[in-house]
C-alpha cells in the first residue's frame, strides 16, 4: 500500500486517460487525512482545474456554506475528492472509460482514510459509489451501508445553484448527515 504522499505524487503525474492532455492541474483532493467523513464530487470544473483544488468556484462557495451549517470545514474535519481528478473539456460528464481509469485513485484514498461516512455530491458520484441505478431526485438523503461504510448523496451544489427550490430538502439531508456523524464518528465534532 502506498502512503498518502506517494499516492498524491503518482496521481499528479497520471496519464491513464485523455483528460491528461487538456488539464492544467490534477485535482487530487483537499482536507484532513484523518477525517471520518469523505465528500466525493464528479470531477473538476474550470476553476478547480486552474487552482488544483476541488470545489473552488461558485458551487464551492455554496458547498462551504452547506458544510458550515453542520460544523464541517474542509480545512479541519472532512476530506473532499472527486471521481475523476482531471477536468473533462467543456465540463461534460466524465466518460465511463475516464471514470474507470481514475477510480483506483479514489479507492486508494478511501483505503488510506478509512472513512465512517461517504457523502456523494450529485448523481454521477452516487451512481459510481452507491449503486449504478441511483436516482438522485428520489434517493438523495437516504442511507446505504456498503462494506461497513455509511453512504448517502446530496444534490450537487451546481444543481442547487440552478434550482434553489431544492435547498430545503438539502437542509434536511444535511441535518441527517449531522445526526449520522454524532452516531458513528468519534472525533469529527
Ligand atoms: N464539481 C465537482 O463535482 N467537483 C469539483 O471539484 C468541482 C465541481
Amino acid at each position: 500500500m502506498m502512503n498518502w504522499d506517494e499516492l498524491e505524487q503518482t496521481c499528479l503525474s497520471c496519464r491513464k486517460c485523455g483528460l491528461a492532455d487538456t488539464r492544467t492541474h490534477v485535482v487530487f483532493g483537499v482536507g484532513s487525512r484523518d477525517a471520518e467523513v469523505l465528500f466525493v464530487g464528479e470531477g473538476p470544473g474550470e476553476n478547480e482545474d486552474l487552482q488544483g483544488e476541488p470545489f473552488v468556484g461558485r458551487g464551492g462557495k455554496l458547498l462551504d456554506e452547506m458544510l458550515t451549517i453542520i460544523d464541517l470545514d474542509r480545512t479541519k474535519n472532512i476530506y473532499i475528492a472527486n471521481i475523476v481528478k482531471c477536468r473533462p473539456p467543456q465540463n461534460r460528464d466524465p466518460l465511463n472509460t475516464e471514470q474507470d481509469a481514475c477510480i483506483g485513485y479514489l479507492r486508494n484514498q478511501v483505503s488510506l482514510l478509512r472513512p465512517k461516512i461517504i457523502v456523494c455530491l450529485g448523481r454521477i458520484a452516487a451512481m459510481k459509489l452507491i449503486k449504478e441505478d441511483f436516482k438522485i431526485t428520489r434517493e438523495h438523503g437516504q442511507w446505504f451501508q456498503k462494506s461497513g461504510v455509511w453512504m448517502t448523496a446530496l444534490y450537487h451544489p451546481a444543481a442547487l445553484l440552478r434550482d434553489p427550490r431544492r435547498k430545503p430538502e438539502t437542509f434536511d439531508d444535511l441535518k441527517s448527515i449531522q445526526a449520522k456523524i454524532r452516531e458513528v464518528c468519534d472525533h469529527t465534532y
